[in-house]
């Protein structure tokens, strides 16, 4: 598995605002989405392109463009969905689908209650979105539910991450010969027991939306 923490400058301020108890919804969503884009900046680095031949007004040159077929943008359900608008930014021409996935707060079991994907995803570039990488579960689970798919080039797009769930996923993906890239906002200190990660955000979803 291939972890990239992003180390900027920009990055970290709005990590900051995110991370404040005193920031509100809107101005929550505003700098997620705007996180997202500079994530994405990294998580797009090895995106499928081929050459594209045109005219420009002096002269005709070679470029390159997205490769089909376009890639495929995940957000999991509900928080994942605050991140979607700045990925969609970078890759406008790209695919959305969709993974509900909820954690029984008790047990911290997750469960899969939506999805709209298409039934094959061989040969497709996949980005996952998931606001908090806490005990890795979802990650997990979204990762096997995608590879049964035929996905075999997966991105995971996450702001903030537990030293405990980066190592579960690699543990699970030990044996795999899916090449795993996650793009991180910053490693965080640790878990608590109620599996929220410390000093993190809160409930990313609840932080975005409101508690429902
Ligand atoms: N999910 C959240 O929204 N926040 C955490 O800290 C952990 C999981």
């Amino acid at each position: 598995m291939d972890v990239h923490v992003a180390d900027h400058p920009l990055i970290a301020h709005k990590l900051t605002y995110l991370r404040d108890e005193r920031t509100d919804s809107p101005t929550f969503r505003r700098l997620a989405e705007e996180l997202v884009t500079l994530l994405a900046y990294e998580a797009t680095r090895d995106v499928r392109v081929e050459p594209f031949e045109i005219n420009t007004p002096v002269a005709p040159t070679t470029g390159i463009k997205l490769s089909n077929p376009k890639p495929i943008i995940v957000p999991i359900l509900r928080a994942g969905l605050g991140m979607l608008d700045g990925m969609v930014k970078l890759l406008p021409s790209a695919e959305v689908g969709f993974l509900g996935m909820i954690r029984n707060e008790e047990t911290l079991e997750v469960s899969t209650y939506a999805n709209r994907l298409p039934d094959d995803l061989t040969g497709r570039q996949v980005f996952i979105l998931d606001p908090m990488l806490a005990t890795g579960g979802t990650l997990v689970m979204a990762i096997d539910y995608l590879t049964a798919k035929g996905a075999r080039d997966i991105t995971a797009v996450c702001l903030l991450a537990a030293p405990e769930g980066i190592q579960h996923l690699e543990e699970e993906l030990a044996d795999s010969d899916i090449p795993v890239k996650v793009v991180l906002g910053t490693i965080d200190e640790k878990l608590n027991d109620k599996g929220y990660i410390v000093p993190g955000l809160g409930d990313a979803g609840d932080r975005l939306y409101g508690v429902v």
